[in-house]
């Protein structure tokens, strides 16, 4: 066990994460390789998923560096969802990919939800349509871009690309494919209805299998290219939420665990196959062949990002952090909405823009920066509180993703959710899962849950403290009224 190894590789926003982990599942090695976003009208991303593929080669080659390539069994990845890649009949991408938190597709949301009616898509999919969700994109591809529509031979999600460079299979997996709303969710199969609606054959969509299948083994072009045997497995892998929960150990039924990467989630693990009657929430498949419902904020880690790197021309984010001590916990006077790339869950607005409120002239530049932690945590709690009205009883959560790195985030996560925060022995979330997936579809492991059992353990408990949590129960409420307050100069600022 310990000299097999395994790659999981994180196909995130800003780059790619790779981990070489043995079959102890310790990570011997790590390496990230960033890759550029392309914004080219307000609200819009673009990326090339030939940039992926380019940095995945370097990067193994540096991951492996060290280590016995001849040991490696299995690669299992987790990606960014919704990303729209199409590849015309000879397998070449035809346009840039249009990524999850892409706000292109306004007219196209409202025909399914206003025109179809949300009733039907719910029906057919299990959820109804968001901005970022790939089946709009289709629908806008064929009207803004008819040319290119016409040649797609094939539809794929951002890691279903590059498990296709690398065994010439095209396949997706359960739980990335229910974010393209082409598929029954509940019954795991394609929804004729929306693939009628869209204009898509099901020849052009890839091939499922649960995520921790094996689609093929690595064609002798890539195996040279990368460095590896021909022999390595690949695993079909997960949208990046479902492996990161896989990651941090979120299998059981009604497990929660919270992402803060480039966007934030909330990410509730459920046995049974279940649909938030206001969609709010998604109701998607989950990695371990079961289901889970998840709230999705569009911009978490990236709104500090963004207010260190660009506002405050930084990269020292503990630097910027220092002051803000537990005494300023839930008192802050100055609130951020963090919709920076517009919002997906629970208030699904593409015109939503970030704003700071309650600015006077004593707010510090620390004031400022605890907003932008604690906005973002509130968006949370926006969808924390929709699976608390549908009776789903989260009584503490995992914690993983860039931003929970942050010693005071995990304490304003703790304390905005007055719920403990368990940080897990492994923090890299998609992929750690994504090695761990690829132990299961090589054998190593009978099943998800016995892999997780055996591989995760928690490394650290925050506890919320009764008071902190109390001032920011208030804070939130306060929270809670801006956003209807700003929602219809939002559209006319559009
Ligand atoms: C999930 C979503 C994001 C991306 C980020 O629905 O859109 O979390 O998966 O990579």
């Amino acid at each position: 066990m310990k000299d097999q190894l395994y790659i999981g590789v994180d196909l995130g926003t800003s780059a790619v994460k790779l981990l070489l982990v043995n079959g102890e599942g310790t990570i011997l090695n790590s390496v990230s390789k960033e890759y550029a976003l392309a914004f080219p009208n307000p609200g819009w991303c673009e990326q090339n998923a030939e940039d992926w593929w380019k940095a995945c080669v370097s990067g193994i080659h540096e991951l492996l560096k060290d280590a016995d390539a001849s040991q490696v069994k299995g690669i299992g990845c987790g990606g960014q969802m919704h990303g729209l890649v199409v590849l015309d009949k000879e397998d070449k991408v035809i346009r840039p990919v249009i990524l999850w938190n892409d706000g292109r597709t306004t007219d196209e949301v409202s025909f399914l939800n206003d025109e179809i009616g949300t009733d039907k898509i719910s029906g057919y999919t299990a959820n109804i349509a968001f901005a970022g969700f790939t089946a709009p994109k289709l629908l806008w591809m064929k009207k803004h871009e008819p040319e290119f529509f016409e040649r797609i031979a094939k539809i794929m999600l951002p890691k279903d690309y590059i498990n296709y460079l690398l065994t010439g299979v095209h396949a997706s997996d359960y739980s990335d494919a229910s974010g393209l709303l082409l598929l029954d969710v509940e019954h795991r199969t394609w929804s004729r209805e929306m693939l009628s609606i869209c204009g898509i054959r099901e020849e052009q969509l890839p091939h499922l299998y649960e995520s921790y299948e094996v689609i093929g083994t690595v064609l002798p072009e890539a195996a040279e290219e990368l460095g590896i045997p021909s022999d390595v497995k690949v695993i079909a892998g997960a949208g990046d939420n479902a492996a990161a929960a896989v990651g941090t150990g979120c299998v059981g039924n009604g497990d929660c665990n919270i992402s803060l990467g480039t966007s934030g989630t909330i990410f509730i693990s459920n046995d049974e196959f279940c649909v938030d009657s206001h969609n709010a929430l998604h109701s998607f498949a989950h990695a371990n062949g079961k289901y889970h419902l998840m709230g999705v904020a569009l911009s978490a880690a990236s709104c500090n990002k963004w207010f260190c790197d660009e506002i405050l021309k930084t990269k020292d984010y503990p630097a910027e952090q220092k002051d803000i001590t537990d005494d300023r916990l839930g008192r802050n006077s100055v609130f951020f909405l963090p919709y920076l790339m517009g919002e997906r869950s629970p208030i699904n607005d593409v015109d939503a823009r970030g704003t700071f409120t309650g600015l006077s002239m004593d707010t510090t530049r620390a004031d400022m920066v605890q907003a932008v932690l604690e906005g973002v945590t509130f968006a949370i709690r926006d969808s924390f509180e929709v699976a608390k009205a549908l009776g789903v009883k989260i009584e503490k959560s995992k914690l993983c993703g860039g931003g929970g790195k942050s010693p005071l985030w995990r304490k304003i996560v703790a304390n905005v959710l007055n719920i403990p925060i368990e940080i897990p022995s492994a923090e890299e979330g998609p992929g750690y899962g994504g090695a761990m997936l690829a132990m299961v579809g090589c054998g190593a492991f009978e099943s998800v849950q016995a892999c997780a059992d055996a591989l995760v353990s928690t490394a650290k408990v925050i506890e919320p403290d009764p008071q902190i949590a109390a001032r920011y129960d208030e804070q939130y409420h306060k929270f809670q009224k801006i956003y209807p307050a700003m929602k219809q100069l939002f559209k006319e600022l559009r």
